[in-house]
């Protein structure tokens, strides 16, 4: 199929321009002034923003977890993402402890084929570390395209691996080109501190917060930029949440280390005062839990500084019944918030409509980075003649209110209830298809692909 989309906003990371786009056979094939080309379909974009389709590099579809399962599947959880401009999601796979990544892998293809109606890839969660997990490690990176590698400092039984195995993974990982991501919260520190709320009859969701103070997240994110710098391994720390882990990236950065990080919505937009709800408050239970609003404050400096590099969402959503299985006992409720629909259009209304961030730094966190860090660009993350025709047609002034009544996650509740935000995504192009026009998704599940993702840049 082709397409011509004329005269729209192009939106790079680094560019800004009004021009003509057209697509053939899933690519770019031209950009320019007044395009002499005919095409099967032509798009005004007249009065639109233009950008690449964008990346959230932190999702968890259908994952087990806390005895139970994130609401969103690879249809629900991708098609989410496409309404809302994400053309692309890197979920994680989880390796059961004791067992092979390689199990976990099929696991995931399972979950993933004949659903997916947006791209994908895999992060693969190492949760314990041995020889021959080092061996498969290897494997992922030269045959699989799985090249990063995420640890979980905290959730001790479950997830957790201890700093001797991060460090043997950093060394393997560092090796063959790879990338070691982290949760990074002290998870004994946490465990202590449940245990003692929870000994003193502190059950409620105001306590989830309470039990993971920010040294919890600063201590396990300076000993992780420590433990990288030993190794010489370059890393990623998702969802950073506070000032004193800020402080710990600053030191690295320092060091001249090559440590990217990320950030959420969530932790740039709303603060601690959400858990002062009752058990309403358990829709904000995630970890590490919102912060203080000094913290927003260090997050979005820590933008402008370039010290954090992208935002994803940690997309891990539980409907309403989910939540109560921890009515009693916050420690039992399901960690995580539905996000993947709403990135896009919540940074571009708080973030560029509020002056705090430019246009080509919004591309830059939600596409351009994402996929130089994880390895797609330039196939991915930019528009550019040769890369994936993903592209979002945005509407620039549109306001319009969040609510659980229209959003097409798989969730009965809406974190962002009644937020009204200015900016939607129009259009969205997938691989050259319209996968999004007039408010539906013309994108069939198992039309998403798996992205084979190179070794990692380690500069951006
Ligand atoms: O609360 C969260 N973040 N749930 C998903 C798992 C994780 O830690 O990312
Ligand atoms: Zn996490
Ligand atoms: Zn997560």
């Amino acid at each position: 199929m082709s397409v011509l989309i004329k005269n729209g906003r192009i939106v790079t990371a680094a560019e800004d321009y009004i021009s003509d786009l057209f697509i053939e056979d899933g690519k770019i094939s031209a950009i320019g002034k007044d395009l002499p080309y005919k095409a099967e379909k032509e798009i005004d974009a007249s009065g639109k923003l233009v950008f690449p389709g964008g990346i959230d590099p932190h999702v968890h579809l259908e994952m087990p977890f806390m005895g139970t399962f994130s609401s969103d599947d690879y249809e629900t959880g991708t098609r989410a993402a496409l309404f809302g401009g994400t053309t692309t999601v890197i979920d994680f796979i989880l390796q059961t402890q004791g067992d092979t990544l390689h199990n976990a892998l099929k696991t995931w293809q399972e979950k993933s084929k004949g659903k997916a109606v947006g791209d994908y890839s895999y992060h693969m969660a190492v949760t314990d570390f041995n020889d021959s997990v080092a061996e498969e490690v290897v494997e992922f990176i030269e045959e699989e395209g799985i090249t990063s590698f995420k640890t979980f400092m905290a959730y001790k039984g479950a997830l957790m691996i201890d700093d001797g195995q991060m460090i043997n993974l950093m060394k393997v990982v560092k090796e063959n080109g790879g990338l070691v991501t982290v949760h990074a919260t002290n998870g004994d520190v946490i465990d202590s501190l449940v245990a003692k709320n929870l000994s003193e009859g502190n059950t409620a969701p105001l306590y989830h917060y309470l039990s993971q103070p920010e040294v919890t997240e600063a201590e396990a994110s300076a000993r992780f930029t420590d433990m990288l710098h030993y190794t010489g391994c370059p890393g990623y720390i998702v969802h950073m949440t506070c000032e004193g882990a800020m402080n710990a990236v600053r030191r690295a950065a320092m060091r001249n280390q090559k440590v990217f990080v990320e950030t959420c919505p969530q932790y740039l937009l709303v603060d601690a005062s959400v858990y002062e709800n009752g058990f309403e408050s358990s829709k904000w239970v995630m970890s590490p839990p919102i912060r203080e609003k000094k913290d927003q404050e260090a997050l979005w400096a820590g933008i402008q500084q370039g010290l954090i590099n992208s935002i994803g969402t940690d997309h891990c959503p539980f409907k309403w019944d989910q939540k109560l299985m921890g009515k009693d006992d916050f420690s039992k409720i399901p960690n995580g918030h539905p996000a993947i629909e709403h990135r896009m259009e919540l940074i571009y209304s708080e973030g560029v409509k509020k002056g705090r961030i430019s246009l080509n730094k919004y591309v830059e966190l939600t596409a351009t980075n994402p996929a130089k860090i994880f390895g797609m660009y330039p196939k991915k993350g930019t528009i550019a003649v040769g890369s994936d025709a993903d592209v979002v047609i945005f509407d620039p002034n549109k306001k319009h209110t969040i609510s659980k009544d229209s959003h097409h996650m798989n969730v009965d509740f809406s974190n962002y209830e009644g937020w009204e935000v200015t900016g939607k995504t129009e259009t969205v192009l997938l691989r050259g298809n319209v996968a999004i026009e007039n408010g539906e998704c013309h994108a069939e599940p198992g039309s998403g692909q798996f992205v084979k993702r190179d070794k990692t840049s380690y500069v951006i």
